[in-house]
């Protein structure tokens, strides 16, 4: 691991009554982080999508099968995938992750993110702006230009929160597969990034 990516949280919302007694951790995720991505995976699409999404598909998702796709991702087979851990006292709370979009009309030095998830007891904690920032900072480097992702409609709280780090709608929204016959409306949102 690149130890000199790795940084302390900077800011936490004062430390009374958060659910942690050492400074949460970003990093850039490891193979060995697989069976704790699953296992994050699973549990917070079932917290922040219940309600939004069909029971059936938040209750048939399964930790071990997220845990090996996310083993390949992590083992390099999906070109241009990277993605960074939160970690708290020494456990995966929550993770980002972004890859190369397939939209066919962005410019070539655009990139997705294809994720963020804490678990429910972090919401509110800063820890999903420290982990979108990492992201935000590691495509800079690389010269990207244009930022883009996809959130549920209706994912009020999420949406406000890429809002206030500087992400607009930009009239995009498709039909994106949760589940075998279940199908949901995505909004694209951007953020130019340098420039
Ligand atoms: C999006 C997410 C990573 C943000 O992490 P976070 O640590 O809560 O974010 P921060 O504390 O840095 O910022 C919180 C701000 O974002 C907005 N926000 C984030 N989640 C919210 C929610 N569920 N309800 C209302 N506002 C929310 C608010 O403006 C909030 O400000 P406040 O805490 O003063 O009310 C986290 O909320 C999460 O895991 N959400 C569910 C998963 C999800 O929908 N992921 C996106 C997939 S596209």
């Amino acid at each position: 691991m690149d130890r000199s990516a790795t940084t302390r949280v900077p800011r936490l919302r004062g430390s009374e009554g958060y659910p942690w007694r050492m400074a949460p951790v970003i990093r850039p995720a490891e193979i060995g982080d697989a069976a704790s991505l699953g296992k994050v995976h699973v549990a917070a699409w079932q917290w922040a999508y219940r309600g939004l999404m069909p029971d059936e598909v938040l209750d048939s998702l399964r930790p071990e099968a997220r845990a090996r796709a996310w083993k390949s991702w992590l083992g390099g087979h999906d070109g241009g995938f990277q993605a960074w851990v939160a970690e708290v006292d020494g456990e995966v709370i929550g993770f980002a992750s972004s890859g190369l979009p397939v939209d066919d009309d962005l410019p070539d030095d655009s990139i997705e993110l294809l994720a963020i998830y804490l678990l429910e007891p972090y919401l509110h904690t800063g820890v999903g702006s420290c982990l979108l920032e990492a992201a935000e900072a590691s495509w800079i480097d690389e010269g990207r230009q244009l930022g883009i992702l996809w959130v549920l409609e209706g994912n009020t709280g999420t949406i406000e929160f890429y809002e206030r780090h500087g992400w607009n709608h930009d009239g995009g929204k498709r039909d994106y597969p949760v589940g075998p016959n279940t199908t949901m409306p995505v909004l694209r949102y951007t953020k130019k990034l340098l420039g």
